[in-house]
């Protein structure tokens, strides 16, 4: 058993480390030099499709001098060709850290189980943690702080909202998620921000109205209403959500110099209105950008921390 560190949920990092990394990603960005991962070879396996998580995996890992090598969904078969403990073995002993991005939260669990090199979780159906790095990285340039700022979530309560939550409650912010019935944030992880909310001075309100949760707040954020591994259950999700879609009407509810968030990619005529990634409120492609800086500043700091 290996006492190697994994990154599989924001919480994997003490609140303290997540503004280290934060911090860390920020001083990549504006230019620091640096080879940590000099030598270093890190494994990407992806079972989804992704743009901005490969890319910015792969050029991040090349900027700190290390060697990104990628397996595409049908290269390696995890699970089916070859058993996931196996591959984590084989991976564990050519390379130096393993980027996974998976269906099932428990399969990226079992394949650290079995690793002895640091396991990142690039999007599973129950996370998307490396989001939320970039996420609270383009909060904190955009407002100045991340404590006592308030995010309204509009939308489903999946993998992006569950991260941003555990991260806002982290960083001491006030997220207040509009769902509609039957698409709520996860009764687990309404209970695992309480001890995180009460020690940094966050909050968290689940409601159904759009309106109400705009109303007050500094960012506004969305996520697509079907996620990767969802396609049948659209139609359904394309009527529930109904009346939850983000656009300049309902940013109007907010205060002046409320910003707009989209973790992309972005379903123009559902989640989100025609135009509105490139409003003048919108820093979503500012949040793309960040995603490079943020998992440098993880890897930095995973490479370089003891
Ligand atoms: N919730 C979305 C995020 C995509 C980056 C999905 O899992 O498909």
């Amino acid at each position: 058993m290996s006492n190697v560190r994994h990154f599989l949920s924001v919480t994997d990092l003490a609140p303290s480390e997540l503004r280290e990394v934060i911090a860390r990603g920020r001083a990549l960005k504006a230019g620091e030099p640096s080879g940590a991962l000099a030598g270093k070879s890190i494994a990407i396996l992806f079972e989804k499709p992704s743009l901005r998580t490969k890319l910015s995996f792969e050029v991040g890992i090349s900027r700190l001098g290390g060697h990104p090598i990628y397996f595409s969904p049908e290269e390696v078969g995890l699970g089916k060709r070859e058993p996931v403990q196996d591959v984590a073995r084989v991976m564990s002993r050519m390379a130096d850290a393993a980027v996974i991005r998976t269906f099932d939260h428990n399969i990226i669990e079992e394949f650290s189980a079995a690793a002895t090199i640091p396991v990142i979780n690039a999007l599973t159906d129950g996370e998307h943690p490396c989001q939320t790095l970039a996420d609270l990285q383009t909060i904190e340039e955009s407002k100045g702080s991340l404590k006592g700022v308030r995010v309204a979530y509009i939308g489903d309560g999946n993998n992006v909202a569950i991260s941003l939550a555990l991260g806002m409650a982290s960083t001491g912010g006030h997220l207040t998620i509009a769902s509609p019935p039957g698409y709520v944030l996860p009764e687990k992880t309404a209970s695992d921000v309480v001890p995180l909310n009460a020690a940094s001075g966050g909050s968290l309100k689940l409601i159904t109205d759009p309106v109400e949760a705009v109303s007050g707040a500094d960012i506004v954020y969305t996520d697509v209403w079907t996620s990767m591994g969802q396609e049948e259950e659209r139609r359904a999700r394309l009527e529930a959500f109904k009346g939850y879609q983000v656009n300049p009407e309902l940013l109007d509810n907010a205060p002046a110099g409320v910003c707009f968030m989209h973790d992309l990619p972005a379903h123009p005529g559902e989640e989100i209105s025609d135009g509105l990634l490139i409003d003048p409120r919108s820093i979503a492609f500012d949040q793309a950008e960040n995603r490079l800086h943020s998992q440098a500043g993880l890897l930095h700091y995973m490479f370089t921390q003891g």
